[in-house]
């Protein structure tokens, strides 16, 4: 089974990419970092989700603030906690330690994917103490940066753009690089019939979901006027556990730390004649939406009975 650890910043799309991780990889640890909320919250989230889960996968505190300047965080889509609208679900859990750098550095084998669906800060700290640690692991799958729009600014993405100086460290580091950016991710959205059968589900976990698409549609029919998100973090997972549903193409990406409209920018190189030229990076440019959600809705307890994949998760 494919060995993972996920490094993330609970956010409700990373809630569903913890449930995704679980159902399909060996999770063999979650770091924390601070990114959606206040990394207090963000690892309590983590916590409440694998009490969700039943899953005993240690919970690793990591970074408060990026590298440069300080932290900035996504309460306008995800509330001040992080997981706006979602029940808290009571437990005693606990973090396993405070520093997901030795974390990350004492469990690298060459079998493990970091699946890094926050800012980088945590990988970055890492490639900073030992710049062997991106040969010691299979590689890193990335949410986050575009090939055309942002999300925070008109062209960065929010992780990226969270700590641009930590996702530079990371693209030039060498590592086996997966870039799931917003480009791929805006294929992939949820709507309110996925919701209605979740809810019809009615399991801790399909409830849960159900929440977290309710308060995402609720927040983008107030910020866009539609009831409907992309679910960003998931990609990040099925790019190592169902490489076959995403066309990636290899790909020279740096990142803009010094432009005052674009900081934070993923600059792909996508000339046609340099193309593959210094790729540095496998970046995703296509997702078959339709099967990666019977995937998804699947792990969230919701398969479709219809699906020809239902059978066959
Ligand atoms: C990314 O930013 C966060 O708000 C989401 O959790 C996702 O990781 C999308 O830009
Ligand atoms: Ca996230």
């Amino acid at each position: 089974m494919t060995r993972m650890i996920v490094d993330c910043d609970p956010g409700h799309d990373d809630a569903i990419a913890l449930i995704l991780a679980h159902r399909h990889a060996e999770v063999v640890g979650i770091t924390s970092v601070s990114g959606n909320a206040p990394l207090a919250a963000t690892t309590a989230n983590a916590l409440m989700v694998s009490a969700l889960l039943d899953v005993d996968t240690p919970v690793v505190r990591g970074a408060a603030r990026p590298l440069v300047g300080e932290p900035i965080h996504a309460a306008l889509v995800h509330g001040e906690s992080g997981l706006g609208g979602v029940d808290r679900i009571a437990h005693e859990r606990t973090i396993t330690s405070d520093d997901a750098v030795g974390y990350l550095l004492d469990v690298a084998q060459p079998d493990i994917t970091v699946v890094a669906v926050g800012p980088l800060t945590n990988l970055a700290h890492a490639i900073e103490r030992d710049p062997t640690w991106v040969k010691r692991i299979a590689g890193i799958s990335i949410m986050g940066g575009s090939t055309d729009v942002g999300n925070a600014t008109r062209v960065a993405e929010f992780n990226i753009f969270a700590d641009p100086e930590a996702a530079a460290k990371v693209f030039e580091s060498g590592a086996e690089i997966t870039m799931c950016g917003l480009n791929l991710t805006h294929q992939f959205q949820t709507s309110d019939a996925l919701t209605e059968r979740l809810r019809g589900a009615g399991t801790p976990k399909a409830t849960f979901a159900a929440q977290i698409f309710d308060h995402l549609h609720d927040r983008m029919e107030a910020l866009i006027g539609r009831r409907a998100s992309a679910m960003h973090d998931p990609c990040a997972v099925l790019a190592i556990t169902h490489p076959h549903l995403l066309e990636t193409e290899p790909r020279a990406v740096a990142v803009e730390l010094a432009g005052t409209l674009t900081r934070g920018m993923t600059v792909v190189d996508q000339r046609v004649s340099r193309r593959r030229d210094q790729a540095n990076a496998k970046v995703a440019y296509g997702i078959d939406a339709e099967r990666a959600w019977d995937v998804v809705m699947e792990s969230l307890d919701a398969a479709d009975p219809e699906s020809p994949n239902a059978k066959n998760p």
